[in-house]
């Protein structure tokens, strides 16, 4: 197979892409793990710091705690890898404490500095960069996946479950398994036309007829019961549901004790 062959395979790929919430329930091999979590790891990282980390979750009870804690997504105990990313920045600053980085900086007249926010959000970018390359790697070996996003809730249990130090945020949890049936018979989910979401040069706001157009092919139902529009659907089912509530109260715990100065 030439090299431009292979590119359009990836490209494929990419484009068939479907989040598969329903796995047979066979074991993956050690090998397929070994291979999705080596993709993650050759993803690109900031400075080639690596500043995340990754937990398998094996552990059936951690998995079954984990479908409460997250909303109650059964799909968690029942996918056969499950793998929790980490934004961590403690790794670095635990190796600066045993390399007596603060004694140096105080004698050469340097501040030292303790993460804050945009350490955070860096280690983030790598944490959630790693975890899509897991993503398209564990694709190419007929093995679908799903993002849990609700691992940022309760961020005060996930950190006694998974003994989690200051300087660690779990930023986001996978399920990995083979599809359980056809999984093109799962709908390629449409996405908002081009023009919404990519500009060129400026940033651009969109009028009361762009958002008409720009949901006018989506086959989203309104579903919750009060939404007399997509607006509010969308808002009372999503951004303002009870779920994203306590997301944000538990980010805000969280940042707390990243920020915290002890
Ligand atoms: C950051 C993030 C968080 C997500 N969290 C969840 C989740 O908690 N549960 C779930 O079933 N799907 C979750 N998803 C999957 C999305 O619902 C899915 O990607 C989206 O509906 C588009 O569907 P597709 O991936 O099949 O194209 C998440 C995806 C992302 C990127």
């Amino acid at each position: 197979m030439d090299e431009k062959n292979q590119k359009n395979q990836t490209i494929e790929l990419i484009k068939n892409r479907r989040t598969i919430r329903a796995y047979n329930p066979k074991p993956l091999s050690q090998d397929e793990i070994d291979t999705i979590i080596h993709g993650a790891m050759r993803a690109p990282t900031a400075g080639n710091l690596m500043m995340y980390s990754i937990i398998q979750v094996s552990d059936q009870k951690l998995k079954d705690r984990l479908v409460k804690t997250c909303d109650n997504q059964p799909l968690i105990a029942k996918a056969p890898l499950v793998l929790l990313f980490l934004a961590d920045m403690q790794r670095w600053y635990d190796f600066f404490r045993v390399s007596n980085v603060k004694e140096k900086c105080n004698k050469i007249g340097r501040e030292f500095q303790t993460p804050q926010e945009s350490d955070l959000l860096l280690a983030c970018c790598d944490a959630l960069i790693a975890a899509q390359n897991s993503v398209i790697t564990a694709e190419a070996l007929d093995i679908g996946s799903c993002y849990i996003g609700d691992i940022m809730e309760n961020y005060e249990i996930h950190r006694e479950m998974f003994n989690l130090p200051k300087w660690v945020f779990p930023i986001t949890l996978l399920c990995y398994g083979r599809p359980k049936g056809d999984k093109n018979k799962i709908p390629l989910l449409t996405r908002f036309p081009k023009k919404y979401i990519v500009f060129t040069n400026q940033y651009s706001r969109l009028s009361v007829n762009d958002f008409n157009d720009m949901l006018e092919n989506d086959p989203r139902k309104i579903v919750v019961k009060e939404a007399e529009n997509m607006g509010q659907q969308l808002y009372l089912g999503k951004l303002g549901a009870e779920f994203t509530v306590e997301m944000r109260r538990s980010v805000k715990v969280a940042l707390k004790q990243w920020l915290r100065e002890d």
